[in-house]
């Protein structure tokens, strides 16, 4: 199939990209290297097509989103604390050029699978999230990615076949630094012989899924015949930040202790999929949990 990945040079689309390769699809990547690195695409870079466009610039896109199989939208913005600062950049990538995407698609007629966001729930008490529950984000790009809800409604009605993913906290290899998850961030920290740093007391609870299980997600989502569906992708298994912490210490056999340190305003304090409604749609389930994954990075 030809497949457009969109922020495909990205910590997810990179690992999207590298899994439509194997699977023998033709693969184009849009990105405006933002964040994203092509570096991260070098074990494929001859085996697809990259091109430097902003999703924002909708003329560009309708010259490229043509005669496609579908979309892998994962472009965007994606850094909560910046998105206090920039509403207006954020609200133009992510939902402009959103839009952008949705129009394309409903004229020349292919899907989408689009990424977006737990953030649009807000502040839970019931946990396991199930889809049914309220979205109330907290924080610009959390809107953004509800905004991107409400246009998935919009363009569904009007027969656009369009899936939304909403990840819950992604973890693997490849994530930029300074715009990384607790993971990368303690991971780093360890790696320097240094505590991990956690803000607030540690009892924060996060649902971890592996990039490679998000990109399966991707693929299921894409082929299968369900045409509109907004649905978690994370690992349903809850784990608290000092949980993490701990984890983290023990399999690297440092003797750290965690550093404490105020909390950070607008932090959820629990975050948890329930999975049921991916895996009864797309026979989707993760593979690798987030304790395996560290025993083994930690290991090295
Ligand atoms: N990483 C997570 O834990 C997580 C959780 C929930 C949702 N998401 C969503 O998943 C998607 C991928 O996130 P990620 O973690 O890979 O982030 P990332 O920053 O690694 O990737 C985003 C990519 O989009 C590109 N991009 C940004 N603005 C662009 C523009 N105007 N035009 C073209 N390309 C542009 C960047 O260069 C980058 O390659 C995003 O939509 C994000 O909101 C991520």
């Amino acid at each position: 199939m030809k497949y457009i990945v969109t922020g495909g040079a990205g910590f997810v689309g990179s690992n999207l990209v590298k899994l439509l390769v194997n699977q023998g699809h033709d693969v184009t990547v849009i990105d405006n290297l933002h964040t994203g690195k092509k570096e991260n695409l070098d074990s494929v870079n001859k085996k697809i097509q990259f091109k430097n466009i902003d999703i924002r610039d909708y003329e560009l896109l309708e010259k490229n989103l043509k005669n496609i199989n579908g979309v892998f939208h994962q472009a965007a913005l994606t850094v909560v604390q910046d998105s206090f600062n920039k509403p207006k950049e954020y609200h133009d990538v992510n939902v402009v050029g959103t839009e952008n995407i949705f129009k394309l698609a409903h004229k020349n007629n292919f899907k989408v699978v689009y990424a977006s966001s737990s953030s649009v729930y807000g502040h839970k008490n019931n946990i396991p999230i199930k889809e049914t529950e309220s979205r109330d984000p907290i924080n610009p790009y959390g809107q953004t990615k509800l905004d991107d809800e409400y246009l998935v409604k919009k363009y569904s009605k009007m027969g656009v076949k369009i899936i939304g993913l909403r990840y819950f906290n992604i973890f693997g290899k490849g994530q930029t630094l300074e715009y990384a998850g607790v993971i990368t961030k303690f991971l780093d920290r360890i790696k320097q012989n240094k505590a991990p740093i956690i803000f607030g007391d540690g009892s924060q609870i996060r649902d971890f899924i592996f990039v490679e299980d998000i990109a399966v997600a991707n693929l299921l989502s894409m082929e299968s015949k369900i045409e509109n569906l907004l649905v978690n992708i994370g690992s349903g298994k809850p784990i608290t930040i000092l949980e993490l912490a701990n984890i983290m210490i023990k399999f690297s056999k440092l003797k750290l202790k965690p550093i404490f340190k105020s909390s950070l305003d607008g932090d959820i304090q629990k975050s948890q999929a329930d999975i049921t409604l991916a895996n009864e749609n797309f026979n989707w389930k993760p593979k690798k949990m987030v304790t395996e994954w560290l025993e083994e990075t930690l290991k090295i």
